[in-house]
């Protein structure tokens, strides 16, 4: 049988209807007695205000740098008063803004942060992806802040840490999604070599929401738990309806975060060439052109616009992403919104005097390729859906095992290279992510990934098994993996790891 693209596969994993038959995969809709899936249209209509209703110029977070090595900051996390989307509304942010501030840093620098928490209930706090230790009071998501007490966290980044964009948000067990879906999230860049000189960066943290009748964030029902709760409001940094200007022929670098909680991006910008430079803390050697990119929640990619004159709308496009069952299809009940549901996120109106051509790419260093090297340990790691779960649903499980802090359900040996194949057993993928070791993806269900592709949460499609390879070097400790459709890490999908 013909090899699958990656993008097919993504889809058929999608609705947890790809069948195991003869060692091929086969579209359960060619099997007798099974309804057709329609696979939506690349142009949905516009669900959000479209390009003629302007909320003004796209703002972006502030921006606090490191300056000789060190970035002193502090983080309150409080109940503030917004305007989103037109209303007046109550969120949770960081320092007053939704994003918080960008934190801007070099490989080698310290950032000493003091999060206050004002939420009264617990929180803490995670640099997701970020390669430092997670011990101690650095990335130890083990940690709590009382409701009115305040932490101190110290992270060293490595002379070698990798360049890219990372982020921040709560990792308190059992209240991540709701945190996160109220407000709580920023980025953090880490710079590095650059590829090209851009004629402008940007960063777009892109975010759902949802409110109820008293402007109140909406509070999640039992099947959206389930499901991975969805906001109707889609923002990048916060803003709907943004409006990002250039020249023809300026070449941007637009750094974007996927920080919903259960929400995967299928992003375009029809009418502009798309290059990605990498997503997560990896890189390509050499840009790919593409047309869209797919980023799961927890996802960055680094992208290379060049503009061309005219306005293109940054969309995400309906992602099905699977559901409760067979049963629940596509955008039934017991599937999310998703599925059949996009957003247009902001305008790109491009025009005026063409730009001088900006200086050629310069090309990156290879990364390292674990398909080359021999593993000292192979693991299998299983996702699973089953009854048993209380609240009269499902249990959302890790080998067959819900979360437990005070359990160590992976010991690694130091240094040692690792292949683990992620089995997704259920019918919704979910997206794995391992914190501070970035994993090389090799193989999504059964399709080899090509080039060196590192990533910090990997694909697992419904129904079908994912292979990454793992270099646990530079960092010891114990921390987590877990799915970062965050209501499923909050009903116990996720594991603690201890590399020693
Ligand atoms: Cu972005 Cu453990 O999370
Ligand atoms: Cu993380
Ligand atoms: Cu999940």
């Amino acid at each position: 049988m013909e090899p699958l693209s990656r993008r097919g596969v993504l889809i058929l994993g999608a609705t947890g209807a790809a069948v195991a038959v003869g060692g091929g995969l086969v579209l359960w809709s060619q099997l007798p007695g099974t309804p057709v899936t329609p696979v939506p249209p690349p142009s949905e209509p516009p669900e959000q205000p479209p390009a003629s209703e302007s909320n003004g110029t796209l703002r972006e977070p502030e921006i606090l740098s490191s300056s000789g090595g060190l970035l002193e900051l502090t983080l309150t996390a409080a109940m503030t008063d917004d305007t989103i989307a037109g209303a007046t509304v109550r969120a949770l942010t960081y320092n007053g803004t939704l994003p918080g501030p960008t934190l801007r840093v070099r490989p080698g620098d310290r950032i000493a942060l003091t999060v206050r928490n004002e939420l009264g209930t617990e929180t803490n706090i995670h640099t997701h992806g970020l390669v430092v230790s997670p011990e101690g009071n650095s990335d130890n998501v083990f940690v709590m802040i009382e409701a009115g007490d305040s932490l101190d966290y110290e992270y060293q980044l490595g002379d070698d840490h990798p360049p890219g964009v990372f982020w921040y948000h709560p990792h308190h067990h059992g209240h991540v999604a709701e945190q996160l879906f109220a407000g709580l999230y920023g980025a953090i860049i880490v710079e590095g070599d650059p590829v090209v000189e851009p004629s402008r960066e940007r960063l777009l943290v892109i975010s759902d929401i949802a409110f109820d009748a008293a402007g109140n964030v909406a509070a999640a029902s039992q099947m959206e738990r389930m499901l991975g709760r969805e906001g109707d409001i889609v923002m990048v940094n916060g803003q709907t309806g943004g409006t990002m200007s250039a020249q023809p022929g300026d070449l941007e670098r637009w750094r974007i975060v996927n920080a919903c909680s259960s929400r995967y991006l299928r992003l375009r910008l029809d009418g502009q060439k798309l290059q990605l430079l990498g997503m997560d803390s990896g890189h390509y050697e050499a840009p790919l052109d593409v047309q869209e990119v797919e980023l799961m929640p927890g996802n960055r990619a680094d992208i290379l616009v060049t503009a061309t004159a005219g306005t293109s709308v940054l969309r995400t496009l309906p992602f099905d992403r699977g559901g409760m069952g067979r049963g629940g299809g596509m955008g039934g009940a017991g599937a999310p919104a998703s599925a059949t549901t996009g957003a247009n996120l902001a305008d790109f109106v491009v025009s005026g005097t063409p730009a001088s051509p900006t200086a050629p790419m310069v090309a990156l260093p290879p990364q390292r390729d674990l398909r080359l090297e021999t593993m000292s340990g192979v693991r299998t790691l299983t996702l699973a859906m089953g009854g048993g779960g209380g609240m009269g649903g499902m249990a959302f499980t890790l080998d067959g095992k819900l979360f437990d802090e005070g359990r160590i359900d992976t010991e690694v040996s130091y240094d040692s290279l690792e292949e683990w194949t992620l089995v997704n057993t259920s019918t919704m993928d979910h997206p794995f992510h391992l914190h501070v070791w970035p994993m090389q993806l090799i193989e999504v269900a059964g399709v080899p990934v090509t080039p060196t592709d590192y990533r910090d949460v990997v694909p697992v499609p419904a129904g079908a098994s994912t292979t990454v390879r793992i270099s646990f070097s530079g960092l010891s400790g114990k921390t987590v993996y877990h799915c970062h459709i965050l209501d499923h890490e909050d009903l116990g999908m996720m594991g603690v790891i201890n590399t020693s």
